[in-house]
């Protein structure tokens, strides 16, 4: 059977950066240490007034296939990821591949071209979908590129504000691949769920502590399914488990949870029984808040453990420092965490080929996925060749004021030019509402 999964991946930044404790804090009134310690973030990534969806996709894309030596001919399918788009009939996608027929020689008329809706796990569910087309036979010997873009953006003052981020990551996935191959069994948890939603509106109406108790939730069951489909879990099969990061403090709640639903009835449960005693069982309880308290008395001591903290530091860690500094990128979050990774094992040098990942997606409104990947040879080689510190060093830090500014011209409803506070190089920009991107 032919591996299919990511060949190649690329990662674009908004060009503007929002220092969190030093900038957006004080404007807040908060401790600085409620971004730095409670959410787990320093500075988010932020568009400057000539970047949107279409310019971030277009230019992690082209990176990518320049890097790889892509031409248009070799790519037969083009689905865009997002959360962040501007029309209800034409895909981000046919922007995307617009701007792309401006520099390289050929055309994307042969292209199925899409996009992908469901929040946060669109990104996931359009590597799905390109994993399912080049398995069924129908890619011709051509690859997918998938682009998860977002603007993920807040209104002032609401309080996913502090979460905000900007940012492209493009996917080129094929046969043979040289980053991961992705396995065939997922494990879902869906449900029909209210606490984040867009209708038709430029920013997000959230109820924000409901939305973590959903994804929670969401994700227990996706593992749950997910055991039902595979051999059993151990959490140390895996060298990394990327989450879904909206902000690292959502994926320290949820890793504990996947952590405890991963040693129930194993061996690391026998031998943490001494020290913190045993899961409790639902059966055991009359009362269903009684059963809750011992769930959440148990997690409690669990966390504590050296044996969980180890690998939290080990597997978890490592997906989170990317983010920590770029905020939520919605669709492209859960692959900016598996970069993040990876990036950890080449600084460390660690050889992780061959290595499986363990990767939890989720999506408000509300769905998770589980999924395992398995590091490929040349995944050195491909985290190398990308530039992820460069490009966060060179972001333009922002004021208060200039943020402002910025966050009014971004928004549909108010008619704002401001100057650009940073100098496009050899990019795609934006070029009006309903024009693609032009290449600067
Ligand atoms: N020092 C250290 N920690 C501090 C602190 C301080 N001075 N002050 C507060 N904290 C801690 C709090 O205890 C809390 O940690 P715990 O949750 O572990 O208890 C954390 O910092 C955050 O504090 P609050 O809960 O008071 O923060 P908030 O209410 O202002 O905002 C939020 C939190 C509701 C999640 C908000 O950021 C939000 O609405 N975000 C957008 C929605 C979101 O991201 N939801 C996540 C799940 S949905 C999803 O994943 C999809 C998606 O991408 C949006």
């Amino acid at each position: 059977m032919t591996a299919v999964g990511i060949d190649a991946v690329e990662i674009w930044t908004g060009n503007l950066k929002l220092d969190l404790p030093g900038t957006f804090a004080p404007q807040k009134g908060e401790d600085p240490e409620k971004y730095t310690k409670g959410l787990g973030l320093h500075s988010s990534s932020f568009p400057d007034s000539y970047e949107d969806i279409v310019t971030m996709g277009a230019n992690a894309a082209h990176r990518l296939m320049e890097r790889k030596g892509l031409e248009p001919d070799d790519i037969g399918r083009i689905d865009v990821a997002t959360e962040s788009a501007f029309d209800n009939s034409k895909p981000v996608s046919t922007y995307v591949a617009g701007c792309l027929e401006q520099v390289f020689d050929g055309d994307f008329h042969h292209a199925n071209k899409g996009e992908r809706k469901f929040a946060c796990i669109a990104g996931t569910q359009s590597l799905d979908d390109a994993y399912n087309w080049i398995k069924a036979g129908r890619n011709r010997g051509r690859g997918a590129l998938v682009i998860a873009t977002d603007t993920a953006l807040y209104a002032r003052g609401d309080a996913g504000e502090a979460t905000q981020g900007a940012g492209a990551v493009a996917m080129y996935i094929s046969e043979d691949p040289d980053l991961v191959e992705l396995s065939g069994e997922q494990g879902y948890g869906s449900a029909d769920e209210t606490d984040f939603l867009k209708p038709n509106q430029q920013f997000p109406s959230v109820d924000g502590k409901r939305s973590v108790q959903v994804y929670l939730a969401r994700m227990r069951e996706a593992l749950e399914d997910f055991k039902s489909v595979t051999e059993p879990l151990h959490p140390d099969d895996f060298a990394y488990v990327p989450f879904h990061t909206p902000f690292p403090g959502m994926v320290r709640k949820a890793a504990l949870l996947g952590y405890r639903n991963m040693v129930r009835d194993t061996s690391i449960e026998d031998e943490l029984a001494d020290e913190i005693g045993r899961q409790p069982r639902s059966e055991a309880f009359d009362d269903e808040e009684a059963y809750r308290d011992a769930v959440r008395e148990y997690m409690d001591a669990l966390k504590e453990t050296d044996r969980y903290q180890e690998w939290y530091d080990a597997t978890i860690d490592p997906t989170l420092t990317v983010s920590r500094n770029v905020g939520n990128w919605y669709t492209g979050s859960v692959h900016v965490a598996r970069v993040s990774a990876l990036k950890h094992a080449l600084e460390e040098g660690h050889d992780v080929a061959g290595k499986r990942l363990l990767v939890g997606s989720y999506g408000s409104g509300a769905q998770a996925e589980i999924h395992a990947e398995t590091v490929q040879d040349g995944w050195k080689e491909e985290i190398e060749a990308l530039n992820v510190d460069e490009q966060l060093e060179e972001r333009y830090d922002l004021d208060w004021e200039d943020y402002e500014e910025i966050h009014d011209a971004h928004n549909h409803e108010m008619d704002v030019d401001v100057e650009e506070l940073t100098t496009p190089e050899a990019e795609f920009v934006f070029d009006g509402w309903g024009r693609m991107g032009e290449r600067k």
